[in-house]
C-alpha cells in the first residue's frame, strides 16, 4: 500500500498542469495518501527538492496557466546513474510512487523509474497535442484559444491593408495546433510536417485568392520549424497581390488560464493517475479515447504510430 506519492511536471509547460497538480494532490490525501511536490521536474528530483504539499496548497491554483512545481528538461535522465540518484533521493523521502505530467520524453524517465522500482504513471501535459495514446493532451485545448484569439485579430487589421498574414504557431513536429486553429479560424492556408510545403504552389494559390475570388485578406497558419516565416512574407508581398507580414505567435501559446475543457481533462486523468498508484499499477500513462480515460504501458503508448490527420485536411481544403 503506497504512503506517499511525488508529483512532479517536466518539459515544455502547459495550461491545465496545476489543474492536474491540484487534482492529484487532492484525490490522493481523500485516499489516505500523503503529497510531495517535486520541484522544477526531473532536475528536482535529482537534487531531493521536495516540498510536502496538503489540501491548502494547491488552493487558488485551478485557473492559473503555468506550474506552480516549476519544469525543466533534463536530458541526462536518459543516464541510468543519473536515475539511480533520482531513486535514492525518493526513498529517503520516503516517496513510493510519482506523478508526471509532461510529454513522451518525460514519459520515458517514468517508465525508467517504474523500471527501477518506483511506479510512475505519466500524464500528457503539452500544448503540442503531439501524444498518440489520447486523443487530447491538457493544455491543447487552452492554446488553441489563444491561437485562434490571435488569428481573428489579425484577420481584423489584413483585411483593412489587403494583407497576407503568415502565422506561425507551436507544434514541435505535429501539426494539429496549426490545422485545428485553420478550420477553426476559417485560414486560406495551412501549411505543416503533415501537408509538406511546397513555396511556389502557395504563391500560386495566394494569386488565385486575390485576383479570381478576390479576397480581402489571406491568412496562411504554419507549424513552427518549416521555413522563415519573415522570409515568406517578403516572398509574399513580391509575387502576389497581398502585402506580407509575418507573426510569430511564439510562447504566448504557452500560458494563459486554462480552458474549462482543460481542467475538466486534468481533474479527470488526475483522478485516474492516483486511482492506478492506488491499485499497484505503475509504468502506465493516461489519456482520453473518445471521451473515456483510458490508461496504457507507456512501452506500448511510445509505439504507438502518429494519428492521421487526413480527415481535418481533406475538410480544411473543402471550406477554403
Ligand atoms: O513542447 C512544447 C513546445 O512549446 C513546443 O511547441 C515548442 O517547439 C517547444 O516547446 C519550445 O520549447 P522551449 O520553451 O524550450 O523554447
Amino acid at each position: 500500500m503506497i504512503k506517499r506519492i511525488g508529483i512532479l511536471t517536466s518539459g515544455g509547460d502547459s495550461p491545465g498542469m496545476n489543474a492536474a497538480i491540484r487534482a492529484v494532490t487532492r484525490v490522493a490525501i481523500a485516499n489516505g495518501i500523503e503529497v510531495v511536490g517535486i520541484n522544477d521536474g526531473y532536475k528536482g528530483m535529482v537534487e531531493g527538492n521536495f516540498r510536502p504539499l496538503i489540501k491548502e496548497d494547491v488552493s487558488d491554483i485551478l485557473d492559473r496557466g503555468g506550474t506552480i512545481l516549476g519544469s525543466a528538461r533534463l536530458v541526462e535522465f536518459k543516464d541510468v546513474k543519473v536515475q539511480q540518484v533520482a531513486v535514492q533521493k525518493l526513498t529517503e523521502a520516503g516517496i513510493d510512487a510519482v506523478v508526471v505530467i509532461g510529454g513522451d520524453g518525460s514519459y520515458r524517465g517514468a517508465m525508467a523509474l517504474t523500471q527501477l522500482g518506483i511506479n510512475c504513471i505519466g500524464l500528457p501535459g503539452t500544448i503540442d497535442n503531439d501524444i498518440p495514446a489520447t486523443d487530447f493532451t491538457i493544455g491543447f485545448d487552452t492554446a488553441l484559444h489563444t491561437v485562434v484569439e490571435c488569428v481573428d485579430k489579425l484577420r481584423d487589421t489584413s483585411s483593412s491593408h489587403h494583407r497576407c498574414s503568415v502565422v506561425e504557431v507551436m507544434g514541435n513536429r505535429c501539426g494539429d495546433l496549426a490545422v485545428w486553429a485553420a478550420i477553426s479560424c476559417g485560414a486560406e492556408a495551412v501549411v505543416t510536417q503533415e501537408t509538406g510545403f511546397d513555396e511556389e504552389d502557395l504563391l500560386e494559390r495566394l494569386r488565385y485568392l486575390d485576383s479570381v475570388r478576390r479576397k480581402k485578406h489571406a491568412i496562411v497558419v504554419i507549424s513552427e520549424k518549416i521555413t522563415d516565416v519573415n522570409e515568406l512574407a517578403r516572398k509574399i508581398s513580391a509575387n502576389t497581390g497581398f502585402s506580407g507580414r509575418a507573426t510569430v505567435l511564439g510562447h504566448i501559446q504557452r500560458g494563459g488560464s486554462p480552458t474549462p475543457s482543460d481542467r475538466m481533462l486534468a481533474s479527470r486523468m488526475a483522478e485516474k493517475a492516483v486511482d492506478l498508484l492506488v491499485n499497484g499499477i505503475g509504468g502506465h500513462c493516461v489519456g482520453i479515447v473518445d471521451n473515456a480515460i483510458v490508461s496504457y504501458p507507456i512501452e506500448e503508448a511510445l509505439k504507438m504510430p502518429k494519428k492521421s490527420r487526413k480527415e481535418l485536411y481533406q475538410l480544411f481544403d473543402r471550406l477554403v
